[in-house]
């Protein structure tokens, strides 16, 4: 929550100086200066574990809408799932992802993955990467689209691919293992 406030606040600041530049006061403004600053654009490879614990009565993932039926089409859950740095349920915290996730597909097994992943590990703390993307989870790797970020991640655009290292099919428990490739500047 902190790590996504930071980010709001950061994007805030950014925009403070469209306002203040403004004497006529205009709706916006052309402003001369290039919001990239001038830095080099480079490209990041993160690789971290997904948890999502649905079982229990301490889930990370919890269902909020669409049939009775959790595996049926339109099922939507939000979740807070732990993003850790290896396999290990317990290894370093180093964020979070937070968002819904719904079964989008009719007729195979996909999810809607509609997703902020909040870091707090090292330089990264108060960053974020959002993926909105296809999840076909039943396939062995899942690509899916990076489609912005936040503070070090500002302006971020890549894909992250998704791989389940472990699914318990009785319980609906899973981990899954990510790559992400980011640009950004
Ligand atoms: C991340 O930053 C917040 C403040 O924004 C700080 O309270 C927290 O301790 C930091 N976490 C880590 C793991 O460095």
């Amino acid at each position: 929550m902190a790590s996504f406030l930071n980010c709001t606040l950061f994007t805030f600041i950014l925009l403070i100086p469209t306002f203040i530049g403004n004497s006529d006061g205009a709706f916006s403004e052309e402003l001369s200066e290039n919001i990239l600053m001038n830095r080099m654009e480079k490209t990041t490879h993160l690789h971290f574990y997904l948890h999502d614990i649905v079982s229990g009565n301490d889930p990370s993932a919890v269902r909020i809408a669409g049939t009775s039926d959790t595996t049926g089409f339109g099922a939507t859950f939000i979740m807070d799932d732990a993003l850790t740095e290896g396999p290990n349920p317990t290894s370093r915290l180093i964020g979070r992802a937070q968002g819904l996730y719904s079964l989008a597909a009719q007729h195979d097994t996909a999810l809607l993955m509609v997703v902020n992943y909040a870091f707090i590990g090292g330089k990264y703390n108060g960053s974020s990467i959002s993926i909105l993307g296809r999840n076909p989870v039943l396939n062995d790797a899942r690509e899916m689209p990076i489609v912005g970020g936040c503070g070090l991640f500002r302006l971020a655009r890549g894909y992250a691919v998704a791989h389940s290292i472990s699914f318990d099919r009785k319980m609906g428990d899973a981990t899954v293992e990510y790559n992400v490739y980011v640009q950004h500047y």
